[in-house]
């Protein structure tokens, strides 16, 4: 099996935690996973259980001004120069992933664009990167983004076989939901599912059932004191709570036969 995920939604809602877990559970049945970080303020090694000394020496793909100046024939710093727009990537992920427990991470970064589209050696290098990652022969591809699917081009999010969208009880992030199925729609893409994160009662469950189509939600994960104190002790989710970590694979096995 293979599959390409995005994971997707509000801010805070628990896309990290849920990318984190599902990437250590496919690892632990032995895939090949490379888990991707696009976050502009990654933090999904730390929710990797990576060590801190380790995370903290991620460097971003978009930071390594020598590889985006090498690649893209550019000058660091030289905005409006020529440069080349079909740069070489296939090499960067095995090169610049770093491991842990079975899972591969590469984290993106961002570029500072003030605004959106951005033609700069940085975000060239890193659309290539993306859509390499998208559309190469990978297992698993699980990709942490931040809230929409804006940033991603057609090309790009039709190698993604699903996107999902993390949501909790609340009318805001299922505006947000509503919102990138909606971009989702309008380039073509049809996959896309919920996951409803923090749930803590009955009621919860049915304000989100209110609100999403049943067939459209992949199932529910309760609040867990512990998967919230993990954050701050450093551990990853996946090592803090198994129910958790049940309720994660329940969703996995939904997916796996929503998407094929
Ligand atoms: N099921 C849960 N139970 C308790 N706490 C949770 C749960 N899921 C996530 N959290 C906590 O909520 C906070 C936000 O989670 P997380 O970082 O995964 O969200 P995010 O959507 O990736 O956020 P951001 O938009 O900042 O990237 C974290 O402190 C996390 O531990
Ligand atoms: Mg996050």
């Amino acid at each position: 099996m293979k599959m390409k995920m995005a994971i997707t939604g509000k801010g805070g809602v628990g896309k990290t935690t849920f990318s984190a877990i599902m990437s250590k559970i496919y690892a632990e049945e032995g895939y090949n996973v490379l888990a991707v970080d696009a976050d502009p303020d990654p933090n999904l090694a730390l929710a990797l259980g990576f060590p801190k000394e380790i995370a903290d020496e991620i460097v971003p793909i978009s930071e390594m001004k020598k590889l985006v100046a090498e690649r893209t024939n550019s000058t660091p710093g030289s905005f409006g120069k020529m440069f080349k727009i079909n740069p070489k990537v296939d090499d960067i992920p095995e090169r610049y992933c770093k491991e842990y427990k079975g899972v591969r991470l590469l984290t993106m970064g961002t570029v500072d664009t003030g605004g959106t589209g951005c033609f700069c050696p940085e975000n060239v290098l890193l659309k290539k990167l993306t859509s390499h990652l998208m559309l190469q022969n990978k297992d698993i591809v699980i990709m942490d983004m931040e809230a929409g699917i804006e940033h991603l081009g057609r090309g790009t999010a039709q190698g993604v076989d699903v996107f999902i969208v993390v949501v909790e009880p609340g009318i805001r992030s299922i505006q947000t939901f509503k919102h990138v199925k909606k971009l989702a729609k309008d380039i073509g893409i049809e996959k896309i599912f919920v996951v409803a994160n923090k749930i803590r009662n009955k009621a919860d469950e049915e304000f989100v059932l209110e609100n999403v189509d049943e067939k459209e939600c992949l199932g529910f994960i309760h609040y867990s004191d512990t998967v919230g104190s993990s954050d701050r002790v450093n551990q990853s989710p996946y090592d803090s709570n198994e129910e958790t970590v049940k309720e994660v694979k329940n969703i996995k096995q939904k997916l796996e036969m929503g998407v094929f």
